[in-house]
């Protein structure tokens, strides 16, 4: 199938990661369909991608987008970035997994499905290992199910196995944090900086593993034609840092001097009272690599160091500042 005549239906696609990605994979001549809870959020969009109504959890008839479309990539997941009150967990959980499973409803209704579904997924599934230093990859078991992250990472993981159809191609990328201009937890991180606060966070030991937005565009436009991506795939840059070396790169990149470090304590009162955030998010952290990206696919990432990849999301900021 050429290029120009591909479908690329993305579940979620209305946020950070899936707005990233319709534009990118428009730009190269793709069609995209959204399917979105509140499609009417459209208007600030590209008009070559189209947008449907779904709730999430139940077929409708968004379903026969699906049919005869090249790939799927599902972006659905209410953001882990809040205080993990029940009720929160309970929707960061079922977000996940009901959309797997709706999908896999409409997928198995459809005459001609997707070849190929690509599905988000967490680098948190492996916890906060052990000592920090861990380094962590495909092959490192899932964390103990007792946490959040790693239970939710592995249920979400089997929903998206149990939905997907045995002989359609499968890709799990397993996202680390994800740097953009226009949007994801770097943009608190970015504010904090240029206030004055973006000293080392806690111990400043902590291992950031991240992945700059336009890598992961490039990976997934990628992994839809090309047949040998199948599998999981730790989806992150080669070089992760530690909170210390990250906090000094964003003082760098927007021209910052040294800021005081943040205390835990001090953080986990902020978390709480200021930014209704889970403090562990910067407090913890994992030090994760891309090994199947790079030893079977040779995948180069455009932005393999951090420092690069903060430039330039500071200068597309200055381009386009949403
Ligand atoms: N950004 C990162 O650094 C990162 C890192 C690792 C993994 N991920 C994963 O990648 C996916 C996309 O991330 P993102 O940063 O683009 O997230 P996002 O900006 O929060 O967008 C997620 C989308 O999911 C839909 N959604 C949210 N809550 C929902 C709910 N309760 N029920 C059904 N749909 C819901 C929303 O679409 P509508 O409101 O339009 O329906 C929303 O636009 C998520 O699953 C996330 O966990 C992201």
């Amino acid at each position: 199938m050429s290029k120009s005549t591909r479908h690329i239906v993305i579940p979620g696609g209305s946020g950070f990661l899936g707005r990233g990605l319709a534009a990118f994979l428009a730009e190269e001549g793709d069609r995209v369909t959204i399917l979105s809870r509140q499609p009417e959020r459209s208007h600030d969009l590209d008009e070559r991608i189209g947008w449907r109504h779904w709730d999430a959890r139940t077929l409708g008839d968004w379903a026969e987008t699906i049919d005869n479309a090249t790939a799927i990539v599902n972006f659905v997941g209410k953001s882990v970035d809040c205080r993990k009150t029940p009720e929160n967990k309970r929707v960061i959980l079922e977000s996940r997994i009901d959309s797997c499973r709706v999908i896999g409803e409409a997928v198995r209704r459809a005459e001609r499905p997707p070849r190929v579904w690509i599905q988000s997924a967490t680098a948190h599934i492996v916890g906060d290992p052990s000592p920090e230093d861990t380094i962590c990859d495909e092959s490192t078991p899932p964390g103990p199910q007792d946490e959040m992250a790693p239970h939710v990472g592995v249920a979400w993981e089997r929903a998206f196995q149990e939905a997907k159809l045995a002989e359609q191609r499968g890709v799990i990328l397993r996202i680390s944090f994800v740097l953009g201009a226009q949007g994801g937890a770097l943009q608190r991180l970015r504010t904090l900086t240029r206030l004055g606060l973006g000293g080392t966070v806690g111990s400043g030991r902590q291992w950031i593993s991240w992945i700059h937005q336009h890598d992961l565009n490039r990976l997934i436009f990628r992994a839809i034609d090309d047949s040998s991506f199948e599998g999981v795939y730790m989806t992150t840059a080669p070089e992760p840092v530690t909170n210390r070396e990250f906090m000094r790169e964003m003082r760098r990149a927007y021209r910052r001097p040294w800021s005081p470090p943040a205390p835990a304590l001090g953080v986990r009162l902020a978390c709480r009272f200021l930014l209704n955030t889970d403090p562990e998010l910067a407090l913890l952290g994992r030090r994760c690599v891309p090994t199947r990206l790079q030893e079977e696919h040779d995948f180069s990432f455009h932005y393999p160091t951090v420092q690069a990849a903060l430039e330039d999301v500071r200068k597309r900021e200055q381009v386009d500042p949403g």
